[in-house]
């Protein structure tokens, strides 16, 4: 999660560029850095570390140039050194970027040989030399960026400024956010409106797909399909871009679409991409191979992350995991051992019934491990090891871009766990942290199912009931969706592992029942149909979430099918918790709740 700025101004911009950096350095400070025109070409200052040493380096060497592009990063591909810092650049283009360029490697080799010498480890690079590749040929700069753009994969926002293009830079969001400011006789880029804050208050949202040339005169912003859209430019107050919902109505409406963003960035802290490699951010105080059992312990949707993480951990690493709610867990005296491992989930890090039973814990001699949100909480306090998600606030009070930041963070505690105890190979290790480089491309592909969604959020409105099914890891899925979505609409839900149906819940289906299955194509997708065929056949209304369109649909006839991005099942509930959370959210809305603060709700627990 880099942050990124670009200002086409009427007078020097490094200074600006640098002042508006600082608003973004909550989004990453490895490394930072800025390009401007000067005289027309491109040049650059950027310093490892904060940014107080880049601005040490501007002032040492001042740079000119009223037409310029700044960054902060958060390292993913390649050391956080200046030599990695953004902006890249040729002499032809400077480009800097927040994301990930998942088909980088492909691009490079194929770059490589065509003669391209790359000169650091980023995934940026390939962006900056396919550009200039299409600009040495006489492509002219908008047309090198929209044929690189069509390329690319992955989730990025990216910025471009051009040698001898004084009026002229280039935006592109395809996942992270980027806001375009509206200035007199200047127009800015940035990745959020609070960096654009000292410029002006007037800001669009690019969508996701858009991209944007700007001059001085203005922006022209272009969809997916490179078709001229108008994005709307709201005037944000100072209290509103502090506490920013950009152009969303509700923060949990921002944090759902944040997904593919915060996931990515804690993905970056728990694998390196370039070796396809789990690497834990901390040393553990113990080894994998040593430990005998294992407890995992939270409450609500955190516990949901929970029992995800019991399949992933028992399947990958054949590890025994106990799995408890907090407020049971405290006072079953649950006999844990020294030298055993018992893990805490916790968004807030200050739920009371959690942080009891770490305590508890503790006083057992386990090892206690903890994946939390807020890395200055009692519970990351109190723990042996903390593993953070990088979520960042979470302000809507049903809990969702943490919930999927648990999962990626407990993804990677899996597999690093399966490879230290023997159970995973090189390859497997490689495979599996390949597939979880995919996820926030593929949560930004499901996000694209919304306006599906929100119409079938009129129809589940009017229901009393709604139940929810999944088997293997989608059974915890459908209790995490049934719990959003009692919680946000008032509407009455229940999860159930699909093939628990029939030994009682199966009665309550009649044709007034939605029955939402959460069913992508894995290794019981043929089971989970047969419970369908047993719903359809009393009636119930089947809403079909899965990427096995034709082959559920040849079987079933469902209300609605909810169609996923292709993907491999082991990692499947960190993309369907997407069309989860929308369901929610926009039966809620239907509903007229109070969204972000349902009654009777608070987002931090911390009574029994
Ligand atoms: C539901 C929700 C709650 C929390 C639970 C634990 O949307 O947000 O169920 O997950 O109260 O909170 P944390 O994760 O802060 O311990």
């Amino acid at each position: 999660m880099c942050g990124i700025v670009g200002i086409l101004g009427r007078a020097p911009v490094a200074e600006q560029l640098v002042d508006s950096l600082k608003r973004l350095e909550y989004r990453g400070y490895d490394s930072a850095g800025v390009a401007t025109l000067e005289n027309g070409g491109l040049a650059r200052r950027r310093a490892e570390g904060k940014l107080k040493n880049l601005e040490a380096r501007l002032g040492a060497k001042p740079l000119g140039g009223h037409t310029g592009i700044g960054h902060t990063r958060w390292a993913t591909h390649g050391k956080p050194t200046e030599h990695n810092a953004h902006p890249h650049a040729t002499e032809r283009v400077a480009v800097v970027h927040n994301g990930i360029i998942e088909n980088f490697r492909e691009l490079r080799e194929e770059l490589e040989a065509k003669g391209t010498v790359f000169s650091t480890e980023t995934d940026t690079e390939v962006v900056v030399h396919l550009v200039d590749s299409l600009l040495k040929g006489g492509v002219a700069p908008v047309e090198a960026v929209r044929a690189a753009l069509s390329r690319l994969r992955g989730a990025f926002a990216l910025g471009f400024i051009f040698a001898g293009e004084e009026d002229l830079m280039i935006g592109a969001r395809n996942g992270p956010p980027l806001a375009v400011g509206h200035g007199e006789g200047e127009m800015y880029l940035g990745s959020d409106a609070i960096a654009l804050g000292p410029f002006t208050d007037t800001i669009s949202y690019l969508e996701d797909g858009d991209w944007v040339v700007l001059t001085r005169k203005g922006a022209t912003i272009f969809d997916k399909d490179n078709a001229i859209v108008h994005r709307e430019a709201i005037k944000h107050t100072t209290a509103t871009a502090l506490v920013d919902k950009a152009n969303y109505r509700h923060f949990m409406a921002k944090e759902i679409h944040e997904q593919p963003e915060v996931v990515g960035h804690t993905l970056a802290r728990y694998v390196d991409m370039a070796t396809e490699r789990v690497t834990m951010p901390v040393k553990l105080p113990f080894d994998f191979k040593d430990i005998q059992r294992v407890s995992i312990t939270a409450c609500g949707t955190a516990s949901y992350a929970g029992f995800v993480a019991k399949y992933w951990l028992e399947r990958l690493a054949r590890l025994p995991i106990e799995l408890d709610v907090a407020s049971e867990f405290r006072y079953r005296e649950a006999p844990l051992r020294k030298g055993d491992l018992a893990i805490f989930i916790s968004q807030s890090g200050e739920t009371a019934d959690t942080l009891a039973a770490l305590r508890y814990a503790k006083a057992q001699g386990a090892h206690t491990l903890s994946v939390v949100n807020v890395p200055t909480s009692t519970i990351a306090r109190e723990s042996e090891t903390v593993l953070q998600t990088l979520a960042g606030p979470e302000i809507g009070v049903a809990s969702t871009k943490a919930f999927t930041c648990q999962l990626m963070v407990l993804a990677s505690l899996a597999i690093a766990a399966g490879k230290a105890r023997g159970e995973l190979s090189d390859a497997d290790e490689a495979s599996l942290v390949h597939s979880l480089v995919e996820i926030p491309r593929l949560m930004s592909e499901a996000l694209t199912a919304e306006i599906q969604i929100e119409k079938l959020a009129r129809e589940i409105s009017k229901s009393r009931d709604v139940l929810y099914l999944g088997r293997g890891t989608s059974y915890p899925l459908a209790l995490e969706g049934a719990l959003k979505l009692k919680e946000i609409s008032y509407i009455h839900a229940e999860g159930y592992a699909a093939g628990e149906l029939k030994h009682g819940p199966i009665a309550l289906i009649d044709e007034h029942m939605p029955v939402v299955v959460i069913a992508p194509y894995d290794k019981v997708f043929e089971k989970t149909v047969s419970n369908m065929q047993e719903v359809a056949a009393r009636g119930g209304k089947i809403i079909l979430m899965t990427d096995a369109k034709g082959a559920a649909e040849a079987t079933i006839q469902s209300l609605v099918t909810i169609v996923m991005p292709d993907m491999g099942a082991t990692f499947a509930p960190m993309v369907y918790a997407i069309p989860v959370q929308l369901l929610a959210y926009h039966t809620a809305v239907v509903m007229g709740t109070d969204v972000d603060q349902p009654r009777n709700l608070a987002k931090s627990v911390t009574v029994e």
